[in-house]
């Protein structure tokens, strides 16, 4: 079965063909990055504008690439419904619209979070993809979630964020510092020559017995550092700070994963999705810190992308459960709090 996958929630648009929720035909990805570069960050009218520029001569792009003169080979079309920007999902969603009534084919829309698992699950073997249950954590610039899985469909939000999230975090001290945006990549490249030694950071949130994460404390803790720092702040002194820094704010996530680990000892593997994921160091942190297997996914589909749509949008319309309906609207921020368990059932059991 051929999905096409459709996604404009943020300052990516990108399509993609995927063939039984595993088997990527066709990736496209546009970034609007250097568009938005100049504010230092990503100004929604702006992107809602970019995807509708794009969006039309990337299917052009999309077929070509395929070797197809039309779209009959596809069977259904899949598009983010939220969370994201909302001019920018309505011009995915107005598409996918659009071209499913023109084609005849079935629409299914999807939740981008839940979208990120699936594309971490593309980029891992066919082994893994069949082993449940796993935690599965969203890291990006929007979200930390931490999902407990035992099918493909079932997403049970087990912790998130307080406050911050991990990449707006990475960002944001990046922003204080004077660094590029996304500050993330900019981070990871300076701190890979800090010396571990010399800069001593506090460690944030380490209340045992709980999931949630918290990165307000580190960001302010950033900041007041930056403004003690005698300026010009020296070459070295940058690495050092961005190698510690680093591994506070990583080092949170592989105690609170260590932790939900013992919560649910049945997981199978612990799955990283997200742009943070992208983060070479995570990769050691984590196989240090966890018992089971982390899986990360591969750089194309760690980022935005329409893969990981389409992926999901395969799996959801095999579930007995879909039922397509017409008049379904775009959202801009998700009512997680229907999936969310008592924090008090993470209570440590000794
Ligand atoms: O998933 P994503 O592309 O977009 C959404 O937020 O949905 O994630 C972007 C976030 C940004 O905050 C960026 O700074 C962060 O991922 N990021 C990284 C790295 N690459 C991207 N954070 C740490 N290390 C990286 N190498
Ligand atoms: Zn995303």
């Amino acid at each position: 079965m051929l999905v096409l996958g459709i996604e404009s929630s943020c300052d990516e648009t990108a399509l993609a063909v995927v063939e039984d929720g595993r088997r990527v035909l066709c990736s496209l990805v546009a970034s609007q990055i250097a568009k938005h570069l100049p504010f230092g960050g990503v100004v929604p009218e702006v992107a809602a504008r970019e995807h509708l520029k794009v969006i039309s001569p990337m299917l052009e792009d999309l077929k070509a690439q395929l070797g197809w003169s039309d779209l009959s080979k596809i069977d259904a079309i899949s598009v983010t419904q939220g969370p994201g920007l909302i001019g920018a999902l309505l011009v995915g969603v107005a598409f996918a619209k659009g071209l499913a009534l023109a084609l005849g084919k079935p629409l299914i829309p999807v939740n981008h979070v839940h979208a990120h698992i699936h594309g971490a699950l593309l980029g891992v073997s066919e082994d893994h993809q069949q082993k449940y249950p796993v935690l599965a954590l969203v890291v990006s610039g929007g979200h930390t979630n931490l999902y407990r899985m035992t099918s493909p469909l079932e997403f049970q939000l087990i912790a998130s964020s307080i406050d911050d999230a991990c990449g707006e975090c990475f960002d944001k001290v990046a922003k204080v510092f004077g660094f590029a945006y996304p500050g993330g990549p900019e981070i990871e490249k300076l701190a890979i020559a800090g010396n571990p030694q010399v800069v001593n950071m506090p460690r944030m949130v380490d209340e045992k017995g709980r999931l949630e994460f918290s990165y307000s404390g580190l960001k302010t803790y950033m900041a007041n550092l930056y403004h003690k720092e005698p300026k010009p702040i020296p070459a070295q002194r940058l690495h050092d700070i961005c190698y510690a820094f680093q591994e506070e704010a990583l080092g949170q996530i592989a105690r609170k994963l260590a932790y939900a680990v013992t919560v649910y000892p049945d997981t199978k593997a612990v799955l990283i999705a997200g742009g943070v994921a992208a983060n070479q160091r995570f990769r050691q942190i984590l196989a240090q810190a966890l018992p089971c297997p982390s899986l990360f996914p591969t750089l194309a589909y760690c980022s935005d992308n329409a893969a990981m749509i389409a992926a999901l949008g395969y799996h959801t319309f095999k579930s007995p459960n879909f039922k397509e309906v017409a008049d379904w609207d775009a959202y801009s921020r998700y009512d997680f709090d229907q999936f969310r368990l008592d924090p008090s059932s993470h209570a440590l059991q000794r």
